[in-house]
This record gives C-alpha cells, structure tokens and sequence, in this order.
C-alpha cells in the first residue's frame, strides 16, 4: 500500500491547476445512460471513484474510450440491469446508477451502499421518491430491486432532507419519466446544477436550475442526445489548496476554478486572516501574519460545506484562539481528531462539536487516514508539523484528489508518494 511521507514546509509558492469535480463527474456520468448517442466528457478527474463508476459502466455492457483530451462514454449497447456488491461496496455513489438504469429499463438491481465511515449514509429518501413515481421497490438480500415496468410518472417529490446524489438520482429518473416533476427542498450544489444544465441543453425542460425547487418534464422514455460537456472545477479540491496556502502563510494561485462556488470557504479564510485577489477562473489566496479563530457550522450548499470540515479543523489548530466547528450532515465526520490530537492538536469533541484550542505545534509523526477528506486533512497538518509525517491508507486520499502530492510538490513542498 502507498504512503506520503510529509515535511514541515516553509512557504509555498506558485499555481496549481484544478482538476474537474469528482461529485460532478459522478451523476454526469451516470447521465450517459439515458443518452441514445455516444457521450464526449472532458475534464474527467484522473481520481478512484470516477474509474470506479466507468468501470461499473463497462460491466454493465457500455463502452468508454479514453481519448487524448475526452473520455467517450457509449451506453447504447449497455444491456445489464444489476449493479453488483463487489462494485458498489466499493463506491456509495454508485447509488446514482439506480434512477438513470430503472428510467431507461423499467428494472434495476443494485446492491446496497451500505454505511461508510463518516457516517451510515441512508438512501431512504432515493427509494421513497422513486416509489412516488410509480417504481415498485423490494430490498431482497442485500439488494434493491426496482421495478416500473410501464416508465415511471412525472408527480410532485418533497425531499424531507436535502440530498445532493438524492436530488441527482431523481431529476435523471424524471428526465424520461412520463409527465412533469416538481421537486422542493431540492440540492443546490454546483454538481447538481451542472447536471441539469446537461440534461437541459441535452431537450429536457427543466425549471429553477440552481434554486430548492426544480420542474422536470420528462420524455416519455426517450433517450436523450447528450451534448458534449465540460466537467466543472473541483470546489472541495481547491479549497483544500486554498488552506494549504493559508496554514502554511504562502500565497497560493489557483488556475481552473470557480470562485463562485466558494462563497462560503472565502469567507471563513477571510475570517481567519487570508485575502484574496479573484478573477474569473483563477484566484490568489493572501494569508495573513496572523490566523484567527473561527466559527463553522456545516450546512447544504451554499452555505459552509461538511466536505471542507476537517481541513479546516486542521487549519484551526494554527489559530491563536479557540474554534468552534459543528458537523450538521454526517453522525461521524470527525476521525481525524485522534490523529491530530497524536500530532499535538488540542482539540476537544462534544457530540457533533469540536472545540480546537490553537495555536498547537504539531509535530510529526506516522498517522492513518480514515476518510477521503480526513485524509487532505492530515497532510495539511503534516506541512506545518516539525519533522517528517508518514500518512498511511492514502488510498482514501486517491479516491477524491488527482494527482496531490505532485501538485503540492510544484508549490515548493516536501512530499513523497512511497511504498510500504
Ligand atoms: C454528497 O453525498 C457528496 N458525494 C458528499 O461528498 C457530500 O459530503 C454530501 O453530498 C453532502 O454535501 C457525492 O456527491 C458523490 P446527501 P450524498 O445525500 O449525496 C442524509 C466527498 O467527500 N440522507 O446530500 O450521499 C444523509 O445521511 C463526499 O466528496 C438521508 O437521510 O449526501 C446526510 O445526513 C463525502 N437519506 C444528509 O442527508 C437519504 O436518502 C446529506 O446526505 C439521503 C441522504
């Protein structure tokens, strides 16, 4: 198994280019099978989980092409309806098969996600809308099975929670359903508004692209011709960039981003002592002599996203003072506590509260990560801490960065991708 092994960095400096977003790519691709045509994807991010979902693409009969500067996915041939457990444990997302596959093929089969680490991850609300469009819904021995053999029904969907690949799953399954969709309470996240400005460029009426409440007219079944499209920056990739400039004090350019999507991180860095110089698709963070504490609460896009909650608790304990951080979507996104506590960290947890009392020296040492951004968050910590930090299991950091120690190399730090 691979390992980075990490040094305290004195300031960084210079670009790093953003790669397409893992949680756009994800939905996107499993839009390809409502398409009657072969689907052009640029901007693909070279990361685990989107060879994962193209992998389980491929066993259910499509074929992918990785060409110079595009991937091509072609589902016409695609025949199998059963997303298997030996796949799907291995990626949750692949959950967004489901309504896609069901709309096209009146039946699906895919095995249950099951938990994961930060949390057990239910898919209720998925099933119960699909219901409501007409889907009979069996879990049989691990597995869902979904059948709507006459196409599924256009009908009013009101999310009890917000839920991003939820929101995806249903404006795929609505795009050939027979009739309208409304859907409220609906995700707003940039990943999800991606998906529908896809499907409506590709002839779907869809209204009240990026707000709670989205108006869907289905096809009545038929397949769509997908334009070709661009997946968009990676939000959670820069802003784990952005507070690697911040915690280590370098001014750090960032090219192929979306500032816009990150209202909420800006913020926070502003807050903390850092400022900025923006520009349309690139973006300079300055940080500050000083880090200051923070407040953070996660919530749903567009406020401060659960994905950037433990990078920023590790840049909270290079703060003078105390931070509060609260995780409002997941019952157990706080696994690299412990690891930065045996760093030095001073951090207390109380339920779904973490106080960090900063500004602790770190210092280095060998650490497992846990978790996909658990993960970026130790390697935060590893470039300020004293000493040399191993980081083992990485291949959570795999399944979400493309390419993160080569792009920190290129700012000046010390980091090395090994082997145990
Ligand atoms: C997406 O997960 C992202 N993954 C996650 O990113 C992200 O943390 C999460 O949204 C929240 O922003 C992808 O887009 C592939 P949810 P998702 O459904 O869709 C509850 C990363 O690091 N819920 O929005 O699975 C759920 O338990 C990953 O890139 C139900 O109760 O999250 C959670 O508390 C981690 N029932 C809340 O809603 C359901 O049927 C939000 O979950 C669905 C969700």
């Amino acid at each position: 198994m691979d390992y980075l092994k990490a040094q305290f960095a004195q300031s960084l400096r210079g670009s790093i280019n953003i790669s397409g977003a893992k949680n756009a790519s994800l939905p996107l691709i499993a839009m390809t099978i409502l398409a009657k045509n072969k689907v052009n994807i640029k901007n693909l991010p070279a990361v685990a989980d989107i060879k994962t979902l193209l992998k389980l693409l491929t066993n259910l009969g499509a074929n992918v092409a990785f060409e110079e500067d595009k991937v091509v996915v072609d589902t016409i041939p695609l025949h199998e309806t059963k997303a298997t457990y030996d796949i799907v444990k291995t990626m949750r997302a692949s959950i967004l098969v489901l309504g896609p596959i069901l709309a096209r093929f009146g039946h699906c089969e895919v095995s249950l996600p099951g938990g994961c680490a930060i949390g057990q991850r239910p898919i209720d609300l998925h099933l119960k809308a699909l219901e409501q469009m007409g889907a009979k819904i069996d879990i049989k021995a691990g597995y869902i099975q979904a059948s709507a053999p006459s196409g599924l029904q256009g009908t009013n969907i009101n999310f009890d929670k917000i839920t991003v690949t939820g929101t995806a799953n249903i404006v795929m399954a609505a795009s050939l359903a027979y009739g309208e969709t409304i859907i409220t309470n609906a995700a707003r996240e940039p990943e999800v508004v991606q998906l529908c400005e896809v499907l409506s460029e590709s002839g779907v009426e869809i209204e009240g692209i990026g707000t709670a409440i989205l108006r869907v007219v289905g096809t009545a079944g038929k397949l769509l011709d997908i334009v070709d499209f661009r997946v968009i920056p990676d939000r959670i990739e820069a802003g784990t960039y952005l507070c690697a400039g911040a915690i280590t004090k370098s001014e750090i350019t960032l090219t192929d981003v979306e500032p816009k999507h990150l209202v909420a991180v800006i913020s926070k860095l502003e807050e903390m002592g850092s400022s900025f110089t923006l520009s349309e698709n690139e973006m300079t963070i300055h940080p500050g002599e000083q880090i200051f504490p923070v407040k953070i609460v996660t919530q749903e896009y567009p406020a401060f996203p659960t994905d950037m909650q433990a990078q920023f608790l590790a840049l909270a304990t290079q703060a003078d003072g105390v931070s509060i951080i609260e995780e409002r979507l997941f019952e157990n996104r706080f696994m690299h506590v412990s690891e930065l506590q045996r760093m030095g960290a001073e951090i207390m947890l109380n339920g779904h509260t973490a106080t960090v009392t900063g500004k602790s020296k770190l210092s280095g040492t060998d650490v497992m990560a846990t978790d996909l951004r658990a993960s970026s968050a130790l390697v935060l910590a590893a470039l300020v801490a004293d000493g040399e930090t191993n980081i083992h299991r990485i291949y959570h950091l795999d399944r979400g960065y493309d390419s993160l120690e080569k792009k920190l190399e290129g700012v000046g730090a010390k980091i090395e991708r090994l082997r145990e």
